[in-house]
């Protein structure tokens, strides 16, 4: 099986394609004034036969776990036929999502028996009045309903995601660990990372992931090593909680060492990193089956673009595009 493999040796075996730009939430650091259709976002999204092409032409390059993400990708009406067509591809073990939760308590059996595997949903906290603050919706019973029925639908270990603001739940530490004590969830607290539209927001909000490293380390918690097709999380576990916690520090000096994941947006564009690549399009390579061999030999050769790190650590910017364009 061939490997895609960059020019500092890091191989990537993690997709994660962006099927929309569309959420129906508008959370304060991501869309607060909602969603509009406007940039990339007016041309139409990928297809579901382009999708296919995609996946495949990742799959037959050593790809082995495809995240769906967006926008919100349950907006989709053809998700649940997403899910399907890349559980087509015999090479894919993992097929993932990252979901605001809205539509999980009622459509996550479904998603299931169509072939996901892990589901990633986003809670910022776990007071619903804050949470309905954050995300500018009141579904937080709604989204908690949805953990629940992803749990009865068979789903062993669910992981959340919590993007870490000072001042708005970052002393919530002790609620969210009470809330894992018994139930088995990976909960991760993001940093909050620098969007061209909301620097005054990042200013005022961001704060290191070290704040809660510190105090996981002070009460005992221990950190995992990493599994070759995790995502960026360092995973701490304690032996009397039954969840985990993660954290996801991108600022940090060795993130980047341990990339093993590629973007294509909803537009089909590969992007190289989160973080300042303007895409390399694919999208003229989706239009036939004809196309696979010139699509994996022009994913191939992308890889000799990607730079060794986003050089968050030592002073750039770090300013990404909105990460509902790109997929997180
Ligand atoms: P797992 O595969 O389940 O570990 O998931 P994941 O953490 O890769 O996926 P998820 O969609 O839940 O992402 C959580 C957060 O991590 C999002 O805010 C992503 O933007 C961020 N993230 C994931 N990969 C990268 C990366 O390569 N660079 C940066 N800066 N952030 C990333
Ligand atoms: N900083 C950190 N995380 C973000 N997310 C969206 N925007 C940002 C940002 N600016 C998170 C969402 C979701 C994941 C895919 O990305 O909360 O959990
Ligand atoms: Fe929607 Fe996710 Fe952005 Fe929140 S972070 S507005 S749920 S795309």
């Amino acid at each position: 099986m061939p490997q895609l493999t960059d020019a500092f040796e890091r191989k990537f075996y993690y997709l994660r394609l962006s099927i929309t730009d569309v959420c129906n939430f508008r959370c304060t650091y991501c869309l607060p004034d909602g969603y509009k259709p406007n940039g990339a976002a007016n041309k139409s999204f990928l297809s579901l036969e382009e999708i296919r092409r995609i996946t495949r032409a990742f799959a037959e390059s050593g790809t082995d776990k495809v995240r769906l993400t967006g926008g919100e990708p349950s907006m989709r009406r053809d998700f649940t036929d997403i899910i399907a067509a890349v559980r087509e591809n015999p090479g894919i073990r993992q097929i993932a999502v990252t979901t605001n939760g809205y539509r999980m308590a009622r459509d996550v059996a479904e998603w299931r028996d169509a072939g996901l595997t892990s589901i990633n949903v986003s809670i910022d906290s776990l007071d619903p009045r804050q949470f309905h603050a954050i995300t500018g919706q009141d579904k937080f019973h709604q989204v908690m309903a949805g953990i629940d029925a992803a749990f009865e639908a068979g789903f062993e270990k669910i992981k959340v995601n919590s993007v870490l603001m000072r001042d708005l739940n970052h002393k919530s530490l002790q609620s969210f660990l009470n809330w894992i004590r018994e139930r088995p969830i990976q909960l991760r607290f993001i940093e909050l990372m620098e969007t061209g539209d909301h620097n005054a927001l990042f200013r005022r909000h961001h704060i290191s992931g070290e704040v809660i490293r510190d105090q996981l380390i002070m009460q005992g918690w221990q950190r995992q090593p990493r599994a070759r097709s995790d995502g960026p999380a360092q995973v701490f576990t304690h032996p009397e909680y039954r969840g985990e916690i993660g954290l996801i520090m991108p600022y940090e000096k060795d993130f980047c060492a341990s990339c093993n994941r590629l973007r294509v947006s909803a537009v089909g564009n590969l992007h190289l990193c989160l973080f300042g690549d303007g895409g390399v399009p694919l999208r003229d390579l989706l239009a036939s089956d004809d196309q696979q061999d010139e699509l994996q030999a022009r994913i191939a050769r992308s890889l000799g673009q990607k730079k060794q790190t986003h050089f968050l650590h030592q002073g750039n910017t770090g300013i990404t595009q909105n990460l509902s364009f790109i997929g997180g």
